[in-house]
């Protein structure tokens, strides 16, 4: 059978009610909260202020250039092009409504090595993706308990890759200084790993109690960001707007890239498909709206933190808190930097949530070992998926680099979008009859623009990004080779 053989969409759905489905419990609204939780989170309090002020190298070279105030157009483009990716994630998720996500459509839509590709590419997206988002959390929350008094040593919240690539000496001697066991330098990022621990123990007691936990810190979010927009536009002065532009379209360009990182998420709604009440009707909302709702949101917190210092300021790790500090707003920034934890334990929910169902597609395919399909007999969750997503993050996170999974995330999920793009054109083509519950306007227009529009975005990534993707791409490719092209349910068959 080739390799590009395709799954029937007809047998995607037939796992409906078998032991080895899962239970619907989750509404629309669910689905909205559930895609700003993981949206609204490391990207908005963190990665905006690269975005907007530039990045630097230790020897004072320009690695990618900032878009200073013009980074609400950065925003108004991403939403834009994520609108594309959106309405096709809403057409195949309504159409196709199971656990797998773009891994699941394209398996329907591009054959069995395509997919497997999407569900490889798909880890740099939730897993990867994730231990950027716990070892930003863990900065904020080491910074806030030193606001409390206490200190914690700097060898227990920084991780060993932090350390090995540093260009900051105060930084990279922490590799002689730090304690040693059995030879070893003790480098490790403690609360990123707890907050990883503690997030899987809360998944493990089912889809409907993670739904709930999610909803009420969704809420303290937004207040948050309320607070934010709110006191910041009180202290808004026209002078920072000038030079709008300051590295041209270069600037929006290259900072759209990396504050890309804020969308990613709306896409994660997805793998609730199979959980989802009415999925032909509930996805759709869940998806398009959550979008919506979080780009009005950047927009305008971009239009403050721009307004309230010269973005030159922002090249922090916690810009948000950053810029109101500098404008005399001391405690403010102290909520909004307890906003800052709260949201990113949310992003964190969502995609140690989605990563799991992934693979539980895939070993529910044959494409990964069986034992990766369990499903817990009382909450019905992909129980083993969910424990093993969680130790390999949690120890990911322990010792990782923030910076060097942000450019890796952002490619592979873009690569991602374009996949979807391309699939929901193939299944028009190769199923025209299927029913859509919801289909995309002018789809000859929308899904070419969406693939166009993600490679763009691409582009504007340092080559380094490009050459790990590859390199990860590779990986995938010989672990399908020795494994899933054997075992595969369909082609063994
Ligand atoms: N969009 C998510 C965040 O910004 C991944 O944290």
């Amino acid at each position: 059978m080739s390799l590009f053989a395709r799954k029937p969409i007809a047998e995607l759905l037939a796992n409906e009610g078998s032991e080895q489905s899962l239970k619907r419990v989750l509404g629309a609204s669910d689905l909205v909260m559930l895609a700003i939780g993981a949206v609204i989170g490391a990207g908005i309090f963190g990665a905006i202020g690269t975005a907007a002020a530039g990045q630097v190298g230790p020897g004072g070279d320009v690695i990618r250039y900032g878009a200073g105030p013009a980074l609400i157009l950065s925003f108004v483009l991403l939403g834009g092009a994520c609108a594309l990716a959106a309405l096709c994630y809403a057409e195949l998720a309504s159409m196709i409504p199971q656990a797998g996500s773009a891994y699941a459509y394209s398996y329907a839509t591009l054959g069995e090595f395509v997919a497997w590709i999407i569900g490889w590419d798909l880890i740099l997206e939730y897993a990867v993706g994730n231990v950027a988002v716990a070892i930003s959390w863990g900065d904020y929350f080491t910074t806030l308990l030193r606001g409390f008094g206490v200190e914690l040593p700097v060898y227990l919240t920084t991780g060993y890759r932090t350390v090995l690539l540093s260009a900051n000496p105060a930084v990279s001697s922490l590799m002689d200084s730090a304690p040693r066991v059995l030879g070893l330098p003790v480098l490790v990022n403690l609360p990123a790993f707890a907050i990883v621990m503690a997030i899987t123990v809360l998944l493990l007691r089912g889809a409907r109690e993670s739904a709930q936990a999610n909803r009420v810190m969704v809420i303290i979010k937004l207040l948050v960001l309320v607070l934010f927009i709110g006191v910041g536009l009180t202290a808004i002065d026209p002078v920072n707007y000038t030079p709008f532009a300051p590295n041209g379209f270069t600037g929006i360009h290259q900072g759209a890239a990396i504050v890309f990182f804020a969308y990613i998420g709306f896409d994660a709604i997805s793998t609730a498909a199979e959980e989802t009440r009415n999925p032909q009707r509930n996805l759709p909302i869940g998806i398009l709206g959550g979008l919506a709702i979080c780009t009005v949101i950047y927009v305008v917190v971009g239009v403050v933190i721009t307004g309230i210092v010269p973005y030159t300021e922002l090249g922090v790790a916690d810009p948000l808190a950053r810029a109101l500090e500098l404008a005399g707003f001391t405690n403010v920034a102290w909520i909004v930097a307890l906003g800052a934890i709260v949201s990113m334990a949310t992003v964190l929910l969502v995609f140690q949530y989605g990563q799991p169902r992934i693979f539980f597609a895939m070993a529910r395919d044959g494409l990964l070992p069986r034992w990766a399909a369990r499903v817990d007999a009382k909450t019905r969750i992909p129980y083993t998926t969910t424990l093993v997503t969680g130790v390999i993050v949690a120890i990911a996170s322990l010792i990782g680099d923030a910076a060097e999974t942000y450019d890796l995330t952002n490619i592979g999920t873009l690569f991602a979008f374009a996949l979807v793009c391309a699939g929901v054109m193939v299944l028009r083509v190769n199923e025209p009859e299927r029913p859509r519950p919801f289909k995309v306007p002018f789809v000859w227009i929308i899904a070419p623009l969406g693939i166009l529009a993600c490679i763009y975005i691409m582009l504007g990534l340092p080559p380094q990004a490009w050459t790990r993707f590859g390199w990860w791409l590779v990986i995938g490719i010989v672990i399908y080779a020795l494994y899933g092209y054997r075992h595969s349910n369909l082609r063994r068959r």
